[in-house]
């Protein structure tokens, strides 16, 4: 067996798979599955500082390898998460990422000042929800409030600081560079890119909130070349997702440039999707003879 465990931002994960926010809840439907300790970590569904409903419906729509969601960052609130989900994540020997998101810089800054209080590992930062009428992705879109609603948190929290990133932008580099610059300890992409379907009967959008994030391995070639422009633009290590389905898909992710791993759209089609990623990844690095998974991170070798 290959040694699995990586470092971020000076957190070691077991193995470089987590579950991505939005997909995995708090993880109760799927311990019924699997231990939980089988995972690098756990991404928690996006935290807003009261509790939200989210979209109206419909909010889900399939697509060709792929599907598209409006759901609206549906969650508790912070509150409950703290008194609900988090001690009981806390015991599943696995690190925790707390997403948040909100819809100022000082409902972000709160939720930020409440987890610092916790033991949970790691922060995410959601700038990239492209589902709500405000912040979300409207932070993530511009270098200037990138930087400041990064800069803010980081104030708040001395836990280590991921910030999820947009690819609905003209330059994800220049995005990236600019959290950095702001305390990110890393950052995660891609959330999802922005879609719309039509039903051409009703000439309505299949979504009620017309438009949606499409995820799934159709946008796997996108969020494997932005992580490696990514990797290449910043110091501070890049976790990589998109389109994840598969043990050769992480393994790419991480030439690219990934230290960790995202997977979100494939747990709908098979909720043990990460369990299977890491016996892939495994057996992949053991049929080429490679004795530690970190020896894989940013080894591509493009063209001249
Ligand atoms: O709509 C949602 O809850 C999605 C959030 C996200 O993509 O960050």
């Amino acid at each position: 067996m290959a040694k699995l465990s990586v470092d971020v931002a000076g957190v070691t994960l077991k193995n470089p798979i987590i579950p991505a926010s939005g997909v995995f809840g708090y993880g109760r439907e799927y311990e019924e599955l699997f231990p939980l300790s089988k995972l690098g970590g756990i991404a928690t569904k996006g935290t807003t500082g009261q509790p939200r409903p989210g979209n109206p419906a419909p909010r889900i729509a399939e697509t060709p390898s792929g599907m598209l969601n409006s759901v609206g960052l549906q969650n508790p609130g912070i509150d409950a998460f703290l008194e609900k989900e988090l001690p009981n994540l806390l015991t599943k020997d696995t690190v925790i990422l707390a997403n948040i998101a909100g819809s100022t810089i000082e409902e972000c800054v709160s939720i930020a000042q409440k987890l610092d209080a916790t033991d949970v590992h790691m922060i995410e930062l959601n700038i990239s929800c492209p589902n709500v009428k405000q912040g979300g992705a409207a932070f993530g879109v511009h270098c200037d409030s990138a930087e400041a609603i990064t800069a803010a948190v980081r104030k708040a929290t001395t836990k280590p600081l991921i910030v999820k990133l947009s690819p609905n932008v003209t330059s994800i580099t220049d995005i990236a560079k600019a959290v950095e610059s702001a305390g990110a300890d890393a950052v995660s992409l891609i959330n999802t890119v922005l879609g719309m379907r039509i039903n051409i009967e009703t000439k309505r959008p299949i979504l009620r909130n017309n438009v949606g994030g499409m995820s799934g391995p159709a946008v796997f070639p996108l969020a494997v070349r932005m992580v490696w422009q990514t990797a290449q633009a910043v110091s501070i290590p890049v976790i990589g997702m998109g389109g994840v389905a598969s043990g050769a898909d992480a393994i790419e992710m991480m030439m690219a440039g990934a230290s960790a791993v995202q997977v979100g759209a494939a747990i709908f089609t098979d909720p043990l999707a990460p369990v299977h990623i890491i016996e892939e990844m495994d057996a992949w690095l053991d049929a080429h003879g490679v004795d530690d998974v970190r020896q894989i991170i940013g080894t591509v070798q493009p063209w001249s």
